[in-house]
């Protein structure tokens, strides 16, 4: 596991950098997306559409996954993964409908829909690289810590501190307490992972995670056992780390 203590503004070049070198490199890849506040906050999304508009990042022949999805909000709803998809990224780059994956969040049969999301991942050959943040909790994707942690996509009770919470729902409207979310084994099965977590809020998380024993209990452990992944930190959620466990860089 390589851990790059960096600004989040260096985080956000060495993050765009890596992803715009497996574009270079193929420009079919397929790459996995996660949602929450941390892309947005660092401005990796801004910071690929800028790329992509002067040329340099070249999304029209990638497909992009997204690992998981809320489950039971109707299709459109403001507070879909799919929707900040649409919203913070899609609307600024150039890829094919048939070229975007993400669970449906209001499906038939939730069951039928964790398996197509299965078979779509097997069609397309795996995860070529997966963007991921790290839950307050220690999950990752939506995989929420238990005494057992499913190896594909399943659906998921999410615990409270993980629901949407000051979203836009109106009165009346039920929060989400399910998602469905790519499973251990599948998030494994990526090639290659970067994972980002900034804060002191995540200090604490990011050291049991990444220093602890691997359980089911924090599901991000589990990534210890990655042949190929880049943790991004900055000072803050690597507070507790051991320096010798981290590179820094300083730009
Ligand atoms: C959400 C997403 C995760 C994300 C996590 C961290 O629940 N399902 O994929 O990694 O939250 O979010 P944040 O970046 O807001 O801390």
């Amino acid at each position: 596991m390589n851990i790059i203590v960096a600004t989040g503004e260096e985080i956000t070049k060495l993050v765009g950098d890596q992803f715009n070198e497996q574009l270079d490199k193929n420009p079919k890849s397929v790459l996995g997306m996660t949602t929450g506040s941390t892309p947005l906050t660092l401005g990796f999304f801004k910071d690929w559409i800028e790329r992509s508009k002067a040329g340099k990042m070249d999304f029209s022949e990638a497909t992009i996954i997204n690992p998981d999805e809320l489950l039971g909000l109707p299709e459109g709803h403001p507070e879909t993964y799919k929707v900040y998809m649409e919203q913070h990224f899609f609307h600024g780059v150039d890829v094919a409908e048939e070229r975007k994956h993400i669970p449906h969040s209001h499906p038939d049969d939730a069951e039928e829909e964790c398996r197509a999301f299965e078979k779509m991942l097997d069609h397309v050959g795996g995860v070529d690289l997966q963007l991921s943040g790290l839950g307050g909790n220690g999950h990752v994707a939506f995989i929420e810590p238990g005494k057992e942690l499913p190896a594909d996509t399943f659906v998921v009770n999410l615990e409270d501190e993980s629901r949407p919470h000051d979203g836009q729902f109106g009165e009346g409207e039920q929060v989400p307490t399910q998602a469905i979310t790519v499973g251990i084994g599948t998030l494994l099965k990526s090639r290659k992972i970067v994972l980002v977590a900034v804060g002191e809020g995540k200090a604490d998380i990011v050291k049991t995670a990444f220093t602890g024993p691997i359980t089911t209990e924090v599901p991000a452990s589990f990534l210890q056992l990655h042949p190929n992944i880049t943790v991004y930190l900055d000072e803050g959620s690597a507070a507790k780390l051991p320096e010798n466990l981290y590179t820094k860089v300083s730009g």
